[in-house]
């Protein structure tokens, strides 16, 4: 209440002072006015009364300068007329004005004896008077004086009037400003503020849902104070669950891995030492927007994995600087704190030049390794420019983090990822105390396939610079030793899976990454709009039924394959047709590569005919959102999908196919899975299938959306059951404890 009576006063101090300056001006003006027109007026009336006054003055007919006087004397607001002789008696005057006409008048007198006009505002008893002398002039001689008395009392009333009604103005603006401040404040401040503080108290007491946010009722200025408490109520919601979880887990003994559990390993093992990630593409980017900075989370399954672990281990991740802002956002060390509205670890940032962003990422990493390693019949292209420019820019990351790590003893490093391949030799020649373990997310192909690289050795050394050489699958393991075997000298254990070259070995073992179950859940919790009604809206379709594919735009994927196999659906089941729509949340990447626009126009192409093909008024079988989404924006269309689609043609793991199931908290939902990515070895109950067999995969999707509801829950509940215990927590568990625990040749004792 306070705080509106302290805006009311306020206010309505500053209503008067405006009110009552600005009546005081215009009194003023008014007066002004006022007062020169009534001079204006009686100065003409004298001077055509002084042409006939001049010839009657003559004492000895006093009687007709009597009449003239009192014809005109009677006049509306006029009080009289009087007229002097050169002395400064009176001659004639109307009647009323006898008294004060014999009176001496200082105007008249003035008149007189300047031989000019004299006026004035005078009081006449208790009336304003306006005195108006004028000399009356003959043939150079004065004969006497003209005075014309006007009533100006009227000025006053006029006056006073005016501050009336200023006042009264004043009073209904002050009573309109009281209405509207108590209004306002109590709509957009003590409302919400009652609101906010009820729902803080509900989330105290347990009654609110967990991690609930707090929906803004889009009050402004009260938007930063929602969103701020908001978080707070999700971290206090996370840390509440965490320590449910824990305590479930000592009651249990049970082996799940859970974010405070990393925690509490990574304190353990690591003793206080920092963890040092490296990978080429950073968690979090700032672009530009207009005069503002946007920070993003890039899509891929790298950052969508690691950033959960980070948060968790702290320690400093090192990543080329992308974004058009990020040199901005940095301290003078290139360093920034990360998540920004929590920061929980240190990103660093490598700066890369243009041509070395070209010839070490587009070139030789994402025309050269990428589709290398993928077997996707899109053709590898190897230059020798990129290679010298991915040497390079190796170098500039082995340099950046030899210094991070100078001062670390037996310093334990995760290299992510085929854009570092050559980094694990090049830190370990120099440190070779230092614990390497390098992650490849990305499958490894054949010997045959991967010999074509025409710097296939030089890779491959690069790599076992590594203790730890890390991949999704054992399948991928087994090439990877193959390959070794079949190009390099070198010990390769099959019964380890080890390879030893020149006194150092690096185990090559599976960590199949993963997500985490509970931060999806959470993003997407119960009770609030149907997800399905939500996304109905957000797409402006009405469909009984919905599916999901969300994918960096990559030829790896088999997006054309998934919209193909959706046309053969409706062609095989019309009966699906205006009830059945699939919503593509596609994010452009690496975009700058021709291999990627031209696949963008494919896709469009083939939305459009599709679409062209079945759509009605109402409805169409496919929308493609072409943008980067957040995770927070994909998870209601995880939650509304009754079939989210994967169809890599090959993929390391797909995160994507983790993401839908750890999101489907409501155990509904099927998953249609390719059998080309890692994650099928572990998601047995999704349908799998082959996504170049259009017919099976069409099949595939009916099969789905008729699914039992028990039969589809079961299958759902096993899944979610493996990615519980198989999450992310648990990989770098895993990973990490391997690493740490490494006894090096140089620290054993
Ligand atoms: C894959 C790769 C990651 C990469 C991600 C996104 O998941 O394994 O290393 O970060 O794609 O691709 P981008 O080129 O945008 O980093």
């Amino acid at each position: 209440m306070k705080i509106t009576i302290r805006l009311i006063v306020s206010l309505t101090f500053v209503v008067a002072l405006v009110a009552i300056g600005s009546s005081f001006y215009q009194v003023r003006e008014e007066r002004i006015r006022l007062a020169s027109e009534l001079e204006r007026r009686v100065a003409i009336l004298a001077e055509s009364l002084r042409e006939s006054v001049i010839p009657l003055i003559n004492p000895d007919s006093p009687q007709k300068l009597h009449r003239l006087v009192e014809r005109f004397g009677n006049r509306e607001r006029l009080q009289g007329i009087a007229v002097y002789d050169s002395q400064g008696a009176v001659l004639a005057s109307t009647a009323d004005l006898k008294e004060q006409a014999s009176q001496p008048i200082p105007q008249v007198v003035r008149s007189i004896t300047d031989n000019q006009t004299a006026s004035d505002f005078i009081h006449i008893g208790s009336k304003k008077t306006y005195i108006y002398a004028l000399p009356l002039i003959h043939e150079d001689k004065t004969l006497g004086v003209l005075a014309l008395f006007h009533n100006a009392s009227y000025i006053d009333v006029r006056l006073s009037d005016i501050w009336k009604h200023n006042l009264f103005r004043f009073l209904i603006l002050s009573l309109l400003v009281v209405a509207i401040t108590v209004l306002v404040v109590r709509w957009s401040v003590t409302g919400p503020i009652a609101q906010i503080a009820s729902w803080i108290r509900d989330l105290r007491m347990g009654k609110e849902k967990a991690g609930r946010p707090f929906i803004s009722p889009g009050k402004d200025a009260l938007d930063p104070l929602i969103s701020e408490v908001s978080r707070m109520a999700k971290s206090l919601a996370m840390a509440r669950a965490d320590a449910e979880e824990e305590a479930k887990l000592r009651l249990q003994a049970d082996s799940l891995w859970t974010a405070g559990r990393l925690k509490e390993h990574m304190r353990v093992e690591l003793g206080g030492k920092k963890l040092f990630l490296v990978s080429n593409r950073e968690p979090y980017v700032h672009t530009k927007e207009g005069r503002n900075v946007r920070c993003i989370i890039p899509a891929g399954g790298l950052v969508t994995a690691l950033d959960p672990v980070m948060r968790v281990c702290d320690g400093l991740w090192m990543a080329h600087g992308s974004g058009d802002a990020d040199r901005e956002t940095v301290d003078d060390n290139d360093k920034i704190r990360v998540p920004p509205e929590e920061p929980a670890y240190t990103l660093k940032r490598v700066w890369l030049t243009k041509e070395e962003e070209d010839g070490y990422y587009y070139g030789f990493s994402n025309e050269g390794l990428w589709p290398l390693c993928h077997i996707t019949h899109t053709r590898p292209v190897f230059r020798l420019d990129d290679w010298s420019h991915y040497r390079t820019v190796n170098e500039r990351f082995a340099e950046a983090l030899l210094k991070e790590i100078a001062r670390e003893k037996s310093p334990l490093i995760l290299v992510q990822d085929y854009h570092l391949a050559l980094l694990p030799l090049l830190v370990k020649k120099k440190r070779p105390d230092a614990k390497v373990a390098l992650f490849w997310h990305i499958p490894w192909p054949n010997p045959e396939a991967y010999g074509i690289c025409p710097w296939h050795q030089e890779i491959l050394l690069g790599m076992l610079g590594a203790d730890i050489i890390g991949f999704h699958i054992q399948f991928h393991c087994n090439n990877f030793l193959e390959t070794v075997d079949r190009f390099l000298e070198s010990k390769v254990d099959w019964e380890r899976f080890s390879v030893t070259r020149g006194g150092h070995t690096t185990s090559i073992k599976p960590f199949p990454i993963s997500v985490s179950l509970e931060s999806l859940t959470r993003m997407a919790p119960a009770g609030e709009e149907a997800p399905k009604e939500h996304v109905r809206k957000e797409i402006g379709v009405q469909a009984d039924y919905l599916g999901v594919g969300v994918d960096r735009i990559d030829y790896t994927k088999g997006i054309p394959e998934r919209f193909r196999a959706i046309e053969r659906f409706f062609e095989k089941s019309p009966e699906f047709m205006g009830k059945f729509t699939f919503v593509e949340l596609g994010a452009p990447s690496r975009t700058h590569l021709k291999r990627y626009r031209d696949l963008m126009a494919e896709i469009e192409e083939t939305v459009e005919k599709i679409n062209w093909r079945f759509q009605t008024k109402k409805w169409k079988p496919i929308v493609f959102l072409k943008a980067h989404h957040s995770h927070e924006a994909i998870a209601p269309f995880y939650r509304a999908s009754d079939i989210c689609m994967v169809t890599s043609l090959h993929d390391g793991m797909n995160l994507v196919a983790k993401e839908y199931v750890a999101a489907r908290n409501d155990e509904d939902g099927v998953l249609i899975l390719s059998q080309f990515t890692g994650a099928s070895r572990e998601l047995k109950d999704a349908v799998v299938i082959n996504p170049y067999d259009i017919e099976k995969t069409a099949d595939a999707i009916r099969f789905s959306l008729k699914m039992e509801p028990a039969e589809r829950s079961g299958r759902m509940k096993r899944m979610r059951a493996t990615i519980k215990e198989h999450n992310v927590y648990r990989w770098a568990g895993n990973l990490i404890t391997e690493l740490a625990r490494l006894r090096l040749p140089e620290t054993v004792s």
